[in-house]
C-alpha cells in the first residue's frame, strides 16, 4: 500500500536529522552484522541503500573497498562529508547502475522496507555479485510509518512490509543458498527485523 512521500523526496527532507537516531537504527541489527563486516577486508563491497553511511563507514574501517549506492543525493552527501574516500553512487537498488559480477559482497540494512519490489532487488544482487558472493540483508518489520517533522510540516516516507518467508522463497527461486535466516524480536513475541544471509 502506498504511503507518504517517495523515498527520494522523503530522504531529501530527512537527511539532516537521520544520524540523530543512530542508536535506534543500530537496534534493528542487534550487532548481528559485526561478524560479516569483519570478513570484508580487501573485498569489493556494495552497501545498497547506504544512506548517510552507518554501515558503509564500518565496512570501510574493516578494510573493504566500499561502494555506497542510494537514491538520495542528500543522504549520500552526508556520507561523503564523513568520509570522502568511500565511493558514492546515486541510483536505484531495483535497477543498479553496475556491471555483472562486480562485487564480492552486498550489504543492505533498513532499506528494503522502502522497496515495492524486493524480488527485483534480490535479482539485481544476484546479477552484480561474483560467483560465491554473499548478500547480508536486514529486513525491518514495517508496522506503521514514523511521523517526521520539519519546517515544511509533518510527513512520512513510503514503506512496505516484506514477510521474512516471502524473501526466503524469492531468494531460493533465484538459486541463492540461504546461509542464515534469523528473526530478531523485541520482548517476547514481536519480530522487529530479519537478518538474511544469502550465497550466490
Ligand atoms: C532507513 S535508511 C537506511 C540507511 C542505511 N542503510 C542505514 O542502515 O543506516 C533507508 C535508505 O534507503 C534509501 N532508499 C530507499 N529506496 C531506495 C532505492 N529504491 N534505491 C536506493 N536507495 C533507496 C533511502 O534513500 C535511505 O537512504
Amino acid at each position: 500500500m502506498k504511503r507518504g512521500l517517495d523515498p527520494k523526496t522523503g530522504y531529501a527532507r530527512y537527511a539532516a536529522e537521520y544520524d540523530e537516531l543512530e542508536k535506534f537504527w543500530d537496534s534493528f541489527e542487534q550487532d548481528k552484522l559485526r561478524p560479516y563486516i569483519a570478513e570484508t577486508k580487501d573485498m569489493k563491497v556494495l552497501d545498497a541503500g547506504a544512506g548517510t553511511g552507518r554501515v558503509s563507514l564500518r565496512l570501510h574501517e574493516a578494510g573493504a573497498e566500499v561502494t555506497a549506492l542510494d537514491i538520495s543525493p542528500e543522504m549520500l552527501a552526508k556520507l561523503n562529508q564523513k568520509n570522502p574516500e568511500i565511493e558514492v553512487v546515486e541510483g536505484d537498488m531495483e535497477h543498479m547502475p553496475f556491471e555483472d559480477d562486480r562485487f564480492d559482497m552486498v550489504f543492505s540494512s533498513l532499506a528494503m522496507v522502502h522497496l515495492k519490489k524486493p524480488d527485483q532487488f534480490l535479482d539485481e544482487c544476484y546479477r552484480v555479485l561474483k560467483d560465491d558472493g554473499i548478500v547480508v540483508l536486514v529486513n525491518i518489520h514495517y508496522r506503521k510509518s514514523m511521523m517526521l517533522h520539519d519546517g515544511q510540516g509533518r510527513y512520512t516516507i513510503q514503506a512496505y512490509n516484506h514477510f521474512p518467508r516471502h524473501l526466503v522463497k524469492a531468494a531460493e527461486k533465484l538459486a541463492f543458498g540461504v546461509e542464515h535466516d534469523e528473526i530478531l524480536t523485541e520482548g517476547d513475541d514481536v519480530w522487529v527485523s530479519q537478518v538474511l544471509v544469502l550465497k550466490k
